[in-house]
């Protein structure tokens, strides 16, 4: 196990009713600025419930932050917080407002271009406070450090972290879900398995411990996945998937353990370039990668393959073939699809474009072995196309 360092300061309000702690959680004094996406909230209840509970405390608000949230958008609300000496911010909604959220509290004190935290990963020396209430789950934006943020002038989706943007708390009512539209749900649980196995699916490292929890996480998606979708308002099971998103990407089971977030690298450029959801984007690169970097993750496929998939018979390319088969089966199951081919706007051009594109920012090489070159990426996308 390699040696680490555990910080996650992130408190978590967790449970039915909880977002009557937001009067506990943001400060009195000052002003707070409520940010927030497309409306939802204003449908499902949750803006009231945020209102009340913030009582007669200084609050302003900025709406229409989208899915992907954009640079443009996000400098409407820096420059709002600057001019009315905003001191508290509070995202409520999905995690692209979380994530704008995140980049607003850098940018707000930053001196010079903000977007050069993104660009030139210029350090953040100051943030204001931020917390959250979240209303879907899926990235873990709620409990990390991390913000994916799009330029929609240079068609760019960039990622920063920094440990003075981790949330101060975060509010996980799994009942301000229930609104979800199932292709949300779908993408939630896609992307919540994807991190899991970006941080396990890599070569065995003595950290049996990161591996069973990682195990426990995905048994658990796999169970209450499809149930939550079918039945949206059974809260149990829409709290364990809550919960699970959470505790895929807050840091704690990838600790010590070397990591492969290539889906994620490549499935950034394909939202920048085409739009596709974020989750939709890993489902279609996940398996080809897989298969492309079978021989290097072998000994991980053979333990993913036992001991989620129940695979211990027969010879070991096929026990791989099936991990690998069965995990793209359980995305088409959500009805989540697995091949490039779904998408009409993607062409060999993209291909090329993607391959580039992670030239030119200075990616390669990519995977826990750092063995992924441009000519990978091409082979993996081609896959895509023809799975
Ligand atoms: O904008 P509103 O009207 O709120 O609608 C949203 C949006 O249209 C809707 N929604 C959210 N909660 C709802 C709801 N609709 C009904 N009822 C509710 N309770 O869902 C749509 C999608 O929301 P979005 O926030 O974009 O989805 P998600 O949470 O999947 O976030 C995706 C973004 O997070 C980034 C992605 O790249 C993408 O930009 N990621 C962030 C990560 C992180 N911070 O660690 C890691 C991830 O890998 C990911 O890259
Ligand atoms: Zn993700």
């Amino acid at each position: 196990m390699d040696n680490f360092t555990y910080y996650n300061p992130t408190k978590l309000y967790f449970g039915r009713g909880q977002i009557a702690k937001l009067d506990e959680a943001v400060p009195r004094d000052g002003t707070t600025l409520l940010l927030y996406g497309g409306g939802s909230i204003k449908r499902n209840g949750v803006y009231e419930q945020v209102r009340e509970a913030l009582g007669d405390r200084t609050v302003l608000e900025y709406g229409g932050i989208e899915a992907n949230p954009t640079y443009e958008t996000l400098m409407g609300a820096v420059e709002l917080a600057r001019a009315q000496g905003v001191t508290f911010l509070l995202a409520v909604g999905g995690g692209s407002v979380l994530d704008g959220t995140k980049f607003v509290a850098a940018a707000i004190p930053f001196e010079g271009e903000p977007w050069d935290i993104l660009r030139r990963k210029a350090p953040v020396r100051e943030a204001r406070p931020l917390g959250a209430v979240l209303t879907l789950p899926a990235t873990g934006s709620e409990a990390n450090p991390v913000a994916v943020i799009s330029r929609r002038q240079t068609q760019e989706k960039l990622a920063f972290s920094s440990p003075l943007v981790f949330p101060r708390f975060s509010v996980l009512d799994p009942a301000t879900t229930f609104s979800l539209p199932p292709r949300q749900v779908a993408n939630g649980i896609v992307d919540a398995f994807t991190h899991v196995l970006e941080q396990y699916l890599t070569y065995p490292a003595h950290a049996p411990l990161q591996d069973r929890m990682a195990e426990a996480i995905l048994l658990t998606l796999l169970e209450v996945g499809p149930k939550t979708l079918e039945d949206p308002e059974d809260y149990d099971t829409r709290a364990t998937f809550m919960w699970c998103a959470t505790m895929a990407l807050n840091g704690l089971i990838g600790l010590g353990v070397p990591q492969d977030w290539a889906t994620h690298r490549i499935g950034h450029e394909l939202t920048a370039l085409h739009g596709i959801d974020h989750a939709r984007t890993l489902a279609v690169i996940l398996p080809s990668l897989l298969r492309h970097q079978r021989q290097g993750k072998r000994a991980k496929l053979l333990q993913y393959a036992e001991r989620v998939w129940g695979l211990t018979e027969g010879p070991e390319d096929d026990r791989v073939e099936q991990a690998i088969a069965r995990t793209a089966a359980f995305f088409e199951q959500l009805d989540v699809p697995t091949s490039l081919r779904r998408y009409e706007a993607v062409t060999p051009d993209t291909v090329e474009a993607v391959a580039e594109r992670l030239k030119e920012r200075g990616f390669y090489p990519l995977g826990e072995r750092r063995d992924i070159g441009p000519d990978d990426v091409r082979a993996i996308l081609t896959a895509s196309l023809a799975a």
